[in-house]
């Protein structure tokens, strides 16, 4: 696959942003598309029939834009969709829940906690993967209908107090860790942490956009770009004091190159 070739996000809406503004970060000379699927959001209250249709549309778009790969940034895809159109595209089809699994079910915790839509809670995705890499583990979920609506703005209900009422009843749960498990909630982590700490939860966005760099270098298909660093005399001691400000590896020294006019 062309490595300068593009990769695609999708998500219902803005959630998946939460999950490209981190691979941004650590990826930035990716050439990228982002779809948000806003005509047909929510996404979570949607039967997997649909969730299917909307994904084969998508990839379809992405196939025509000639991706070299997708990132399905939304959960509730990722739970109900990714089985049915996984074999049927050329590029590598990247989905959030399978991708975090086993770095999650690592991490010093026996009983999880999921906040999620509830299309993703109902599939018992979350709790399939997990327990694929840990069995012992406790895992609660709970679908959190109105928050998509909360973050896009047009919410009913009166946000803390629905934040709240869920919050209160995973805390029952005592969990060790609460996943974030709809690409929308991490906007919420605000008002979340005025009733739990922060540690508490864990935004996967961070452990996916991992798991992408990784696979994209493991085969060769990582588009890094370039950067040439050139000092007109001292290369070696650039390198050595560029350490506490940026890692450079490699310099030239332009006066050993093209002369000295000094
Ligand atoms: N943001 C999506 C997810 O991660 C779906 C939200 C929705 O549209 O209901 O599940």
């Amino acid at each position: 696959m062309e490595k300068n070739a593009p990769i695609g996000f999708f998500d219902s809406g803005v959630g998946g942003l939460s999950v490209y503004s981190k691979f941004r970060n650590i990826l930035p000379f990716e050439n990228a598309i982002y779809y948000g699927d806003l005509k047909n959001l929510p996404y979570g209250n949607k039967t997997q029939e649909e969730l299917i249709g909307f994904a084969r549309n998508i990839l379809d778009f992405f196939k025509s834009k000639d991706v070299k790969a997708v990132v399905i940034a939304c959960n509730t895809s990722s739970a109900l969709a990714y089985d049915f159109v996984k074999d049927d595209y050329d590029f590598k089809i990247y989905p959030i829940i399978q991708s975090c699994a086993k770095v999650i079910a690592g991490m010093q915790a026996k009983r999880i906690g999921v906040f999620a839509t509830e299309g993703t809670v109902k599939s018992g995705a979350y709790e399939r993967e997990l327990l694929k890499y840990k069995p012992e583990l406790e895992i609660k979920a709970i679908a959190c209908p109105n928050w998509v609506s909360i973050v896009e703005g047009v919410n009913l209900v009166d946000a803390d107090f629905d934040i709240k009422l869920h919050l209160d009843e995973m805390m029952k749960f005592i969990p060790d860790k609460i996943i974030l498990g709809c690409t929308h909630y991490p906007y919420l982590l605000e008002k979340l942490t005025k009733f739990a700490p922060r540690n508490i939860f864990i935004d996967p966005a961070e452990i996916f956009v991992d798991y992408i760099k990784n696979d994209l270098l493991l085969t060769d298909s990582c588009n890094l770009g370039f950067e040439e660093f050139y000092v007109s005399a001292d290369a070696e001691s650039f390198i050595k004091n560029s350490q506490l400000f940026y890692n450079v590896k490699k310099c030239n020294n332009l006066n050993a190159c093209i002369g000295n006019f000094s």
